[in-house]
């Protein structure tokens, strides 16, 4: 393979992008390959080469890279009549309409444009209604670049993990492990009258992935319920992806109040949505008085493309074919590891996967028969239970250098593209086909 052309965009990219890139994400080492077109489940990159594509756009592309016919006519219709228009449209309520009908806990909905603004405008929304200022976020949580939620540290001694965060944002935002009870106790013992919401990924998937506990979000359901503070399931990148179209709420069954969603429900273009109850929906001006507003929310490309990506998946065999292939993926990789990196472990749920490099302690030749199959479920009976990842900084063990370094720039060598970090969610996608899979086997196998 040569990257002679994404090498030399790179070049011109450094002189005009901070860091030669929009989103930090994407500068894997040395450089990255520079995308010119998608193909189903594949991307061919500047310089030709084809790659099998389990970026997906970080989460967006349930499809591939190939909308549907009936897809790809709704958005050229809506774009071609008239892209926006700062007026209401017939779409976004439609799009409303398909998200109430198919995630319980959501009654109502306000449309913005990205995962960030989602998440910005549900912690406001919770610390108006409740009258309170303090926010409960999971360590190695991610809910986009915004500065309540961009804290290092744990309990209530965070600070903002950023420059130019002012430290009085991290004085509001409390940090503890995914996967402790004792630790939301403890933080609910001590602040609980002044916490407005927890707000949590149901599966961690930027640091991780790291699936819940049995019983993890009951416990914090029945927590935020006994303090008067908000559950808010950040669903950014479970949203019409684990669960299907119920999301990660409904095959967890748990009720938040209120939803982050983003990524999926755009069908490739920018968007986000804050769901929930009526009540407390209502309380976004106009309706009521806590401030939301977007020139673009609500356009009407974005909201056609995610509808009609939406119908499409409900109507056809979509998330069979992704859990599937996904499932296939996670068992076959459980297998690689057994022989060739026994310490590490496979993650991800539906159509979410990983291999976490951490050597987390635990004896890794421990007895395999009965442990998780097809991606770590955090079962106490499991033999890997003590080894296996369970919050952010079990995760963040792994061997970063490792697996950017060696790993990932080998699979790219091998035809396949993965997120620049150790740490990113990969997606399986409707257009993966089972010889992306059987190659993508062959490929962790060179390259573990
Ligand atoms: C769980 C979660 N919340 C929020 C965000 C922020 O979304 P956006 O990048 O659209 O602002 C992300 C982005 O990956 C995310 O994964």
């Amino acid at each position: 393979m040569t990257h002679e052309q994404s090498r030399s965009l790179y070049d011109r990219a450094l002189s005009v992008l901070a860091g030669g890139v929009n989103s930090s994400v994407r500068a894997t080492q040395p450089y990255p390959i520079f995308v010119e077109r998608g193909d189903g489940g594949h991307v061919i990159d500047a310089d030709g080469n084809r790659y099998i594509d389990y970026v997906m756009g970080y989460g967006p592309l349930l499809l591939g890279h190939d909308m549907p016919d009936r897809v790809q006519s709704v958005v050229l219709q809506y774009a071609a009549e008239g892209p926006m228009y700062g007026v209401p449209t017939e779409v976004e309520v439609e799009l409303a309409e398909f998200i109430t009908r198919h995630v319980a806990s959501v009654e109502m909905l306000r449309f913005v444009n990205s995962g960030t603004e989602a998440t910005v405008s549900a912690v406001r929304l919770a610390r108006a209604y409740t009258g309170r200022d303090k926010i409960v976020v999971m360590q190695g949580g991610y809910h986009g670049a915004q500065e309540s939620t961009l804290v290092d540290g744990e309990g209530d001694h965070t600070v903002p993990s950023s420059p130019g965060i002012p430290d009085s944002f991290a004085e509001h935002t409390i940090a503890v492990p995914f996967n402790d009870e004792a630790a939301i106790d403890r933080v609910f013992e001590a602040h609980g009258e002044d916490i407005a919401a927890v707000l949590t990924e149901p599966i961690l998937g930027n640091y991780g992935i790291v699936y819940p506990e049995d019983g993890y979000h009951d416990h914090l359901r029945e927590v935020t319920e006994e303090y008067g503070s908000l559950l808010v399931f950040d669903e950014v990148i479970t949203g019409f992806r684990v669960g299907g179209l119920q999301c990660a709420q409904g095959k967890f069954d748990i009720e938040p109040d209120l939803t982050t969603f983003a990524k999926i429900i755009g069908g490739g273009f920018p968007v986000g949505a804050i769901g929930g109850r009526s009540e407390l929906i209502e309380q976004f001006t106009p309706a009521g008085d806590v401030f939301q507003s977007g020139t673009f929310s609500g356009h009407p490309v974005t909201m056609a493309a995610g509808l009609e990506t939406l119908r499409y998946a409900a109507e056809n065999d979509v998330y069979d074919h992704v859990n599937g292939l996904a499932d296939q993926l996670r068992s076959g990789l459980t297998d690689i590891l057994a022989d060739e990196a026994p310490e590490y472990t496979v993650v991800g749920s539906d159509s979410m996967f990983k291999v976490i490099f951490t050597r987390n302690g635990g004896d890794a030749r421990t007895d395999r028969t009965d442990h998780c199959e097809a991606g770590c479920r955090q079962r106490p009976s499991c033999p890997r239970y003590d080894a296996c990842p369970k919050n952010g900084h079990d995760v963040k063990a792994a061997e970063t250098e490792r697996w950017v370094r060696l790993f990932r720039s080998q699979m790219q060598e091998e035809g396949v593209l993965l997120p620049a970090n150790q740490f990113e969610s990969q997606f399986v996608c409707a257009a993966h086909t089972e010889e992306d899979i059987e190659e993508t086997l062959e490929a962790y196998k060179e390259a573990l």
